[in-house]
């Protein structure tokens, strides 16, 4: 990304709440034009970055800069970003118009501007016609577009949302996750949101960034994330994973040896582990990319054998739990392609668990080191 490109950097972002680092050494680069997400667990400091890049808190270290210029001392009110939080601030005692104009006329927009400005926005937010319903009568859904139309109208170059969609239901949230794409192409406006939610993050964003304990793990686009995890708390948090154990034999350029008990020595692809010796590593792999088969492994596959201890059904798929012989659980997905296939798969049959050596992951973590990177 060029410097031109770029319309929100951080550079070494920390923020102490006492002795603890809520954020903690971020730097991070948004891309104009960029739909940007901000994942990870509950806790991990995603609201509080995303605070400070709005002007709510100060870093207690680090530089945070807008468009090339330097947020130090300048106010929420005076940088070109504006936020959608949480809870949605809607005023119910206004019309859903009183509340789209509330920003603009408190920031001295000229009178005869205003309502073009207004219907503008709410079309924007397909709310045509609503200008006059008084907002408290609005549906969670609605009131969440008149939020979005509230920090839309003030045409900000970044705009900072907040878990916007946590509060609608299951359904409603998928249509709006398609609505904000739809909305950030429309506009041109960056727009960096804040979730909790892998599926949501996956399905909207250009690029995340994965965070745990205030730290941020990986920055990527959503395949490079699922596909090329860069640790192990970025694996599991970003999808399903089956883990094995593994010593490193040898690693060179973009492949590497491992010896993994229930495996044998593979040889797999692997990225960023040149220079290492040797040590503990992980190796995963995806429950989709691993198939039930009724021989060992050929041809570049790899795998071991397996005995199905369970079976959940979700219609389109089923996803298989089977235990290895050293009692190691595999988690395989099978798409239920046809009508009366789930039949050939029940608990007590044994499988050979096989997937391709390019699907499989190397990654840096021992395994040993600790379950908490999973939890966290
Ligand atoms: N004003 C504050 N004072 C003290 N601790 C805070 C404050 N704001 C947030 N924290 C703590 O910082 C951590 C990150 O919080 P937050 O940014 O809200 O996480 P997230 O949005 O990822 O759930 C949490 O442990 C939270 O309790
Ligand atoms: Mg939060």
């Amino acid at each position: 990304m060029s410097e031109a490109d770029v319309i929100i950097s951080l550079r070494d972002v920390t923020k102490r709440f006492g002795a603890f680092r809520a954020v903690d050494t971020v730097n991070l680069a948004i891309a104009r034009n960029e739909f940007f997400a901000l994942l990870g667990p509950s806790g991990c400091g995603k609201t509080t970055l995303l605070r400070m890049i709005g002007g709510f808190e100060g870093p207690s270290e680090g530089v945070i800069a807008v468009d090339g210029a330097d947020m130090h001392a300048v106010p929420p009110n005076r940088r070109p970003v504006n936020m959608v939080f949480q809870s949605y601030a809607v005023f119910p005692h206004m019309t859903v118009g009183e509340n789209v104009a509330y920003g603009l006329k408190v920031a001295g927009v000229s009178k005869r501007e205003i309502p073009g400005r207004v219907a503008d926005a709410l079309r924007m937010v397909k709310l045509d016609g609503y200008a006059g319903r008084r907002s408290g009568q609005l549906s969670g859904g609605q009131r969440q577009r008149v939020a979005l139309a509230r920090a839309l109208v003030k045409r900000p170059k970044v705009l900072l949302l907040d878990e916007p969609l946590s509060a609608l239901d299951a359904k409603l949230r998928e249509a709006m996750q398609l609505e904000l794409v739809r909305l950030q192409h429309e506009t041109g406006i960056t727009f960096i949101i804040v979730t909790h939610d892998q599926h949501e993050a996956l399905s909207m964003a250009d690029r995340i960034a994965v965070m745990n304990a205030g730290r941020v793990q990986q920055v990527a686009s959503p395949a490079e994330l699922y596909e090329h995890p860069a640790n192990r708390f970025v694996a599991g948090f970003i999808g399903q994973i089956n883990v094995f154990e593994g010593e490193l034999a040898e690693a060179g350029g973009d492949s590497c040896v491992v010896d993994v008990g229930e495996l044998g020595r593979v040889g797999v692809a692997a990225r960023g582990l040149n220079g290492r010796g040797g040590g503990r590593v992980t190796v995963a792999v995806r429950p989709e990319k691993i198939r039930l088969d009724t021989a060992p492994p050929v041809d570049g596959r790899i795998g071991c054998a397996g005995e199905v201890a369970e079976i959940a059904y979700y219609g389109g798929a089923s996803h298989i739990f089977l235990t290895t012989e050293r009692g190691t659980r595999i988690n395989a997905n099978v798409v239920n392609a046809g009508r009366d296939t789930q039949g050939a798969v029940r608990v007590g049959h044994r499988f050979w668990c096989t997937w391709d050596a390019a699907d499989t992951f190397v990654l840096p973590d021992d395994p040993r080191a600790g379950a908490d990177a999973l939890s966290g």
